[in-house]
């Protein structure tokens, strides 16, 4: 009789195994890991871990911060347009990657530099540059570093690193659109003291479809519009070959067969803009509409009208974008107006005073 209970157990194991298998691949952490079998701790969607809309968005912001009386610093911002523009003109990659590092700093926590921090105030070093989106992929750190380095030799203690992040993302792409996208970004910002790996999970990620792109953009206050417009910015920088191999069969052949030739390891990174890599232009909507984008979350915007609308007018994109990145910069911000406690302008970027 036992021997016969434990035969069912083993084929009831066996049978749940192999429907587990043919089930895969399953996509986790928010569309950034496609997984052979189901992990319950990254497949899981966990509750929201801090209110998104506490604060109103922007509260405390204002445009030229440094130079008015009380955070007196007006070199700041020359200071981190020089930095920015040295190390974008002399590798145009450092430009993406300063304003994809605004984008994942706003998106976790708000912007509040918790996404250069190394270890925080509570001694954690599992941090959001240790993430999945992040870990062996976020780069321009040592320009923030070097912008900040020079504003704490000219005015000590004044100048938030998440503000450094936020300027350093308008100027890159001042530089990388040739003077076409001019941002105004307001400054005020204050720099938090915590930073955790698994809340990257709040960033969309390549396998996302077109509803989790949406309401991970609206669960920041950002319309789809906006993430359209957003969306963008992919027409600049590189991607990495597993997060878009699975999709050659679904990409213009031209294109595909030289990516293929490119990711003969899956860790290697391609442009993600095949026609004008370095250029912040529309090129993004035309790739859309062409098949010629890398990842899934690209190619589901294709059934979106604005797409067409980008692809046709560099004006009305640019314009939009220049918008939409103002509003990205004011997602839970900490200022001196919204009262957190935990809060302080670093010393270090990389770590809390
Ligand atoms: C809509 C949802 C988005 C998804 C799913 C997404 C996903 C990705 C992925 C997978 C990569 C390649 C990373 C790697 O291979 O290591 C990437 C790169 C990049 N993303 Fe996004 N992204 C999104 C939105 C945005 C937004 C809103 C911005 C900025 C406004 C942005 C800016 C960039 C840039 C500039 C790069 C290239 C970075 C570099 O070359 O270092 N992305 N993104």
């Amino acid at each position: 009789m036992s021997k016969l209970l434990a035969l069912v157990t083993l084929l009831a194991f066996l049978a749940g195994h192999v429907a587990a298998q043919q089930q895969g691949p399953y996509v986790c952490f928010n569309g950034w890991l496609r997984l052979p079998t189901l992990n319950p701790q990254l497949c899981r969607s966990r509750p929201r871990i801090q209110p998104r809309r506490f604060n109103p968005p922007g509260e405390g912001l204002s445009y030229g911060y440094y130079t008015n009386n009380n955070t007196y610093c007006p070199s700041a911002e020359r200071i981190i347009k020089d930095a920015v523009t040295k190390a974008v003109t002399a590798y145009p990659g450092i430009g993406a990657g300063l304003i994809r590092l605004f984008f994942h700093d706003c998106f976790v926590r708000g912007c509040d530099a918790s996404v250069l921090l190394t270890t925080t105030a509570t001694g954690n070093s599992d941090v959001e540059r240790e993430g999945p989106p992040n870990k062996d992929s976020l780069r321009g750190f040592e320009v923030i570093d070097e912008a900040k380095a020079a504003i704490e030799a000219a005015c000590p203690g004044v100048v938030s690193c998440a503000d450094v992040v936020a300027y350093a993302a308008r100027d890159a792409s001042s530089v990388l659109s040739n003077g076409r996208i001019n941002i105004r970004m307001a400054g005020g910002r204050l720099d938090g003291r915590e930073s955790f790996a698994n809340e990257t999970d709040q960033l969309p990620g390549p396998f996302s479809n077109l509803t989790q792109l949406e309401k991970s953009f609206d669960d920041q206050g950002l319309s789809s519009d906006e993430m359209v417009t957003l969306s963008g910015a992919h027409t600049i920088g590189r991607g990495r070959c597993n997060l878009f191999s699975d999709r050659f069969g679904d990409m213009d052949p031209t294109l595909a067969a030289k990516l293929r030739a490119q990711c003969t390891d899956s860790k290697n990174f391609v442009n993600q803009d095949d026609v004008t890599p370095n250029a912040l232009d529309k090129q993004y909507y035309r790739n859309v509409l062409d098949k010629k984008v890398l990842f899934n979350s690209d190619a589901v915007l294709s059934s979106v009208a604005q797409v067409t609308e980008n692809a046709n007018s560099a004006t009305i994109w640019e314009r939009k974008f220049e918008q939409a990145m103002e509003k990205m910069g004011k997602i839970g911000v900490k200022t001196r107006a919204t009262g957190e406690r935990d809060v302080e302008i670093r010393r270090v970027c990389s770590r809390v005073n």
